[in-house]
């Protein structure tokens, strides 16, 4: 019988950039002439995140939110290490990375073979590792559990695509690679074959604002929606179902901060809609499936935490076998764009 264990982390993109460049989505969703003057004015900005704000843009404050995501990380690092998975099955979105406006499939299962990544190719900062532009970071696949495992989900009712190569990437969408690089923060070696499910996290916005945002104010078509988070904790659920009847270990990871700044429009994209995060994060940490059961799509669009999806994902997953995490983190900021959770269910 197969054991599974449950992280869940984040892909935070400015982690992986210099403490002086973290607050760098912040200071640019400063500049978007669409977002009023007084909104913008640090004055007007609620105490906590004023003081994260500080004197210098967040730049001395960012070394403290580092240290709690490496802290979140060396955690889930651990548990994983312990655990020793034959592979990760990783849940992340494709924010208009590999899947374009040829196809955008609600989910899916990347049956690829191992490949090498580029990290740094198209970086828009330094990395705080000094790592060169063209350093190489290997990711093993296992194309037969995910070949198996799209077979088990079709034949359950459980519509899932699949690849066995990449379509526009040309290896691992950031949500994926991210993990990799930070879950290896220092270093030293990421051993364990990953198979990527993609999840459509960004629905109507996927193609329109190519998975993130468009100015502020300007009218863009909406693409059709994301699956719903109620659909996608059944998927999650599957998923769990017949890794729990297969003849591995694996580790489910879902991949994502929470609340995204540059989503909420109601908060004029400056902060993360905390109390939104806060409500399905006490419901993660007492195990109650139906408060995540019954919040709506468009609850999550409004609450900018699109990315969230790939945690229905994980909840269906813990839901389905019973579990209660036994160690969970709310890491909170203002100015570094998303709160973040590490959770594992062991
Ligand atoms: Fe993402």
């Amino acid at each position: 019988m197969a054991e599974l264990l449950l992280v869940g982390v984040t892909h935070y993109p400015p982690f992986a950039w210099r403490d002086e460049d973290m607050a760098g989505i912040l200071r640019g969703i400063l500049k978007d002439p669409g977002i009023p003057a007084e909104a913008k004015d640090p004055a007007g900005w609620p105490e906590r995140m004023r003081a994260e704000w500080g004197a210098d843009e967040a730049r001395s404050s960012a070394a403290a939110h580092r240290q709690h995501l490496v802290t979140g990380f060396d955690r889930a690092r651990e548990a994983i290490e312990d655990f020793a998975p034959d592979f990760l099955l990783v849940w992340g979105d494709d924010q208009y990375e590999n899947f374009k406006e040829d196809l955008i499939p609600p989910y899916a299962l990347l049956a690829y073979d191992d490949l090498e990544a580029e990290p740094w190719a198209h970086a828009r900062f330094p990395n705080v590792w000094g790592e060169e532009a063209d350093a190489k970071v290997k990711v093993r696949g296992r194309p037969d559990a995910a070949r198996w495992l799209a077979g088990q989900l079709l034949t359950d009712g459980i519509d899932v695509a699949y690849a066995y190569k990449p379509l526009h990437h040309p290896s691992l969408a950031h949500a994926f690679l991210n993990t990799v690089l930070f879950l290896d923060y220092h270093r030293v070696g990421f051993p364990w074959p990953m198979v990527c499910m993609p999840i459509n996290c960004y629905g109507s916005k996927v193609i329109s604002a190519r998975g993130a945002f468009v100015p502020f104010g300007r009218q863009v078509e909406p693409d059709p929606p994301a699956p719903s988070p109620r659909r996608l904790m059944d998927v999650g659920g599957a998923v769990a179902r017949h890794l729990a009847d297969s003849p591995w270990r694996v580790a489910l990871v879902a991949s994502s901060s929470w609340s995204h700044a540059f989503l909420t429009d109601h908060l004029w994209r400056l902060r993360p809609d905390t109390p939104a995060d806060r409500r399905l994060y006490d419901a993660l940490a007492t195990s109650d499936f139906a408060t995540w059961e019954n919040t709506s799509l468009a609850e999550v669009d409004h609450a900018g935490q699109q990315e969230l999806l790939n945690w229905f994902t994980l909840m269906g997953a813990a839901r389905e076998l019973g579990r209660t995490p036994d160690w969970s983190t709310f890491v909170e900021t203002w100015c570094f764009n998303s709160n973040k959770v590490f959770a594992l269910w062991s």
